[in-house]
């Protein structure tokens, strides 16, 4: 059975209740439920956290206990080589994820440390963007 985590980065504990306009209104744990029924040949998992450090931990773990992962670093992705060198530093596909569509958004949301290292990325798809990127690990 194929392991995938989702690492969710700043302020997405907020999900549901942050920005709905960007954001959409569902709880991230609701959808996660959902999620999990739907893909219930492989194992999911999923954490959040507010910390850049803590994101990097979690990324050097799933390097070695998963066999993908799908990040979205919120605004970290813009501002952090740390969390940049944890997604290199490792041998399993990353996907990143974002919500809105960064790339019609201000201009300092328009770089992105981690793509160079991502195997893709998906934004603007609302969360139905970590279904469609659990599929693309699953098939990979
Ligand atoms: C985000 C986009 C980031 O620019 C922002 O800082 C976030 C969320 C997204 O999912 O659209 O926190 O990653």
């Amino acid at each position: 059975m194929k392991e995938i985590i989702i690492i969710n980065g700043p302020n997405l504990n907020l999900l549901g209740k942050r920005e709905p306009l960007l954001y959409g209104s569902e709880s991230f744990e609701g959808y996660f439920k959902k999620l999990q029924k739907e893909f219930s040949k492989a194992k999911l998992s999923y954490g959040q956290f507010n910390e850049e450090g803590k994101l990097v931990e979690a990324i050097q773990k799933a390097g070695e206990n998963s066999d993908g992962i799908v990040l979205n670093p919120g605004a970290y992705t813009h501002t952090s080589i740390a969390i940049a060198d944890a997604v290199a530093a490792i041998d399993i596909p990353v996907i990143e994820m974002h919500i809105s569509k960064v790339e019609l958004r201000e201009s300092f949301r328009q770089n992105s440390y981690v793509s160079k290292y991502a195997v893709g990325r998906i934004s603007g798809f609302g969360l139905d963007g970590y279904r469609m990127a659990v599929d693309q690990l699953l098939r990979s």
